[in-house]
């Protein structure tokens, strides 16, 4: 995190000095005076007519041809949803037709696929692989941007510990470490390939209460800055050019009419420069959040509060202009709105190259070779009993079962409607071509529809299964129920597909499940009857190649999980780092524990088996102490591959502060590296912490950083055995907010 040392604070706390925040850079948005003076040249030319369309971010038309005219009008400043080339070429030159010829930002959701799809963004947060997935993400962009697009609709950076959240599949968890790490990779990543970002849902859209989409969010401040800020700052330091508003309450006011998370933490706080767009049609939902009236008081509530891009609201420009000459809406605030756009637009270069950029499309074959490594490093082995997979050629016959396996749907989420994607290879196709001499595969289909909710021939399933010696059972989180407005009361698995798992149990085989899930389930009741859990997630256009490579072992899975996998929904939400209690769940009644279920989860944040087995020794803490202003602390733990098989492994460091004036999260990621380990090799790795990188905030959002005692554990998931200590020293340091 940045931190200096500031010569003289507001108020100066105990200790000699005290740290500030240092003003993030941004650079594509930093103070570029000679865009600032192509801004004001440009603004001071403007009717409020034409300031009004720069702020009007509407869908494409169909037909477009009024819309165009719109554009030619000056009516519209940015665009969604506009994918094909040609129209995005008609819908530029419609803008450079206009009295200013100002260019249009063209907006998708481009979140993980245009073409070729890479596993949704939850299952690249599992890879822990930061660089891989700003690689693929920089895939994605290229293709995105090869058809004129300009601007994604992303990353979503919101934090959640809540599965029934249909959207953690935009994601990367439950943790501000990995999602921070996860959010810089992907800003970075579309913008290398051609696009800027709206890094989104500023803030807090990620923890609805119940986990019900759009519903409200209740957040401490101090949660606030420790847990759901971080990721947002992180993409903003990679240099995100704009934010999207979250569309629902954080403490009871709509964010999209919240001047203080909007206007005086995003821009005063964290010094973003660039512009905020609402969601969708968010302005015109202040009305159902009960504060505003009508469209009118809704335009004038979101513009004060700090929202300069009205998305698909026809709010701005149906009453924004009347606001104005009415006096309750002062033109100075709108000229500022439009003045980000604008700079924003100069920033991308979108004044200087006339013509839309559409750089030519990445080759397939590189594409593809990301997708497959992003798919394969997603991978997550749950169980593994008795070395049941990875299957080897001594298993002669293998019995596949589930309608699944024959799916060639990518799953990609999102992606851009109407457009042919190149065919996904089928998981028993994938299984096929792998077979060794001498072995066999036969498959069932078990279910009467493609997505397990009717029941098949059971009997038959189960009489394939009898012929077998392993038994792979493929089940899905059914077709489509990921993602936005798919919240979910329970989190099994899905129709018909534990009745078949159950039934399977008959042939008395070891069973083998895999699990495409773009969210965490609660799979308890699938545990007495599987050998082995893998978890597939939704991987994209290679994805089932992936998961036929893990499961024979051309491959050793190496994905860990970003989210917590609970028992049972009644313990959501849940994750690794809860505060402890005054009474630790015990065996005694009167302690913080169910009476009818573990307080555990079934599989923790972290958590993710290999083929190869690791050793971890030799935690080296150096220095065992470091000072609250400016210390650092060395932090090496090595790890060992004792297995016969090279195999990758996500080393992890973990911290808790046993005393300090809050009460600090029993565990606390705080760095991680994925290290690639030959057989029999050995490695250490060395964690650098800056004393900063331990400071909490406090209920008026300032980082405070305070001596005592720190535990550490390092392994190679968030329930880590192996563990040490140090002690952070000096005063007590206060950084005031700024
Ligand atoms: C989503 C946004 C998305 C927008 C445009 C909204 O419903 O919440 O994340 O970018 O639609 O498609």
């Amino acid at each position: 995190m940045p931190f200096s040392l500031a010569p003289a604070c507001r108020r100066v706390l105990v200790g000699a000095g005290c740290f500030v925040f240092t003003t993030m850079s941004l650079p594509a948005m930093a103070d570029l005076p000679p865009i600032d003076a192509r801004v004001e040249t440009l603004l001071s030319r403007m009717t409020t007519a034409e300031k009004i369309g720069q702020v009007n971010l509407v869908s494409r038309g169909d037909p477009i041809d009024g819309q165009l005219e719109r554009v030619r009008k000056g009516e519209i400043g940015l665009m969604l949803n506009v994918v094909e080339p040609g129209e995005v070429r008609a819908y530029q030159a419609a803008a450079r037709q206009s009295r200013l010829g100002i260019p249009l930002v063209m907006g998708l959701d481009a979140i993980t696929v245009f073409r070729i799809a890479m596993p949704h963004p939850l299952a690249l947060a599992a890879t822990w692989n930061p660089g891989l997935v700003e690689a693929a993400t920089r895939a994605v962009a290229q293709e995105t941007a090869a058809n004129g697009v300009n601007w994604t609709f992303a990353p979503m950076v919101d934090l959640s510990r809540d599965p029934r959240w249909g959207r953690v599949v935009e994601g990367a968890g439950e943790d501000p470490v990995l999602a921070s790490a996860m959010a810089a990779a992907r800003v970075r990543g579309y913008r290398a390939g051609g696009l800027a970002t709206a890094v989104k849902h500023f803030v807090g859209y990620g923890a609805p209460e119940a986990g019900r989409d759009y519903n409200g969010a209740a957040i401490p401040a101090s949660e606030l800055h420790d847990r759901y800020l971080p990721p947002f700052r992180a993409a903003l330091d990679a240099g995100s050019e704009t934010v999207m508003a979250a569309f629902n309450t954080v403490n009871g006011v709509p964010v999209s009419a919240d001047r203080r998370l909007l206007t005086d933490l995003l821009r005063g706080r964290l010094g973003f420069k660039g512009f905020v767009t609402s969601d969708y049609n968010a302005i015109g939902e202040l009305i159902n959040h009960g504060v505003a009236a009508d469209l009118a008081e809704a335009t004038r509530k979101a513009l004060l509060a700090g929202i300069d891009v009205d998305m698909e609201g026809a709010a701005y420009e149906r009453h924004l202009e009347a606001e104005i000459a009415g006096g309750r809406v002062p033109i100075a605030t709108l000229d500022e709105a439009v003045r980000r756009v604008l700079r924003v637009k100069f920033g991308m270069g979108l004044f200087d190259r006339p013509q839309p950029q559409m750089p030519p499309q990445p080759a397939e074959a590189e594409v593809r070779a990301l997708a497959r490594d992003a798919a394969r490093q997603s991978l997550v082995l749950l169980k593994n009993e008795r070395e049941t997979l990875p299957l080897t050629p001594a298993t002669r016959r293998i019995a596949v079962i589930g309608a699944w396996a024959e799916n060639d749907y990518d799953q990609s989420w999102w992606g851009p409607a109407g457009l042919t994607r190149p065919a996904t290879e089928t998981l028993l196709s994938a299984l096929r071509s792998r077979l060794a001499t001498g072995q066999s595969l036969e498959y069932a289909r078990g279910f009467g529809d493609g997505c397990g909710y009717e029941q098949g021939d059971v009997a038959g399933a189960v009489e394939t299964a009898r012929r077998a010696d392993v038994v792979v059972m493929i089940a899905a989180e059914d077709c489509d129920i990921s993602g936005e407005g798919t919240s979910r009361a329970y989190l099994g698995l899905t129709g018909a597909q534990q009745g078949l798992l159950t039934a399977l149990a008959a042939a008395g085989k070891p069973l083998v499940l895999v699990v495409a899930t773009a969210r965490p389930l609660a799979l308890t009741a699938t545990e007495p009857f599987t050998a082995a859990t893998l978890i597939g997630w939704y991987g994209g256009t290679e994805g089932r190649t992936a998961i036929a490579e893990a499961l024979v072992g051309e491959i050793t899975p190496s994905g860990k999980l970003p989210m917590s996998f609970p028992r049972s929904v009644g313990q959501i939400p849940i994750s690794y780092d809860g505060l402890p209690t005054s009474r630790p769940p015990g065996n005694d009644r009167y302690t913080s524990r169910y009476i009818d279920e573990a307080t555990t989860p079934l599989y923790p944040f972290g958590h993710g088996l290999s083929y190869a087995r690791f050793d971890y020794a030799n935690l080296v803490i150096k220095g065992s102490e470091m000072s609250t202003q400016s210390g650092q602390i060395e932090i090496a733990v090595t790890v060992s591959n004792t297995s016969q098989r090279a195999a990758d492994e996500v080393v992890q460091l973990y911290v808790r502060q046993k005393v300090a004036s809050r009460s600090r999260p029993v565990r606390q990621l705080k760095a991680f590296e994925k290290v690639r380990l030959e057989a029999g090799a050995r490695r250490t790795v060395t964690f650098k912490l800056n004393s900063s990188d331990l400071g909490y905030h406090d209920d008026e959002g300032r980082l405070v950083i305070e001596p005592g005692p720190f535990d550490v554990f390092a392994g190679g998931s968030s329930t880590a055995s192996l563990s040490g200590g140090f002690g952070l020293t000096g005063p007590l340091v206060i950084a005031e907010p700024r």
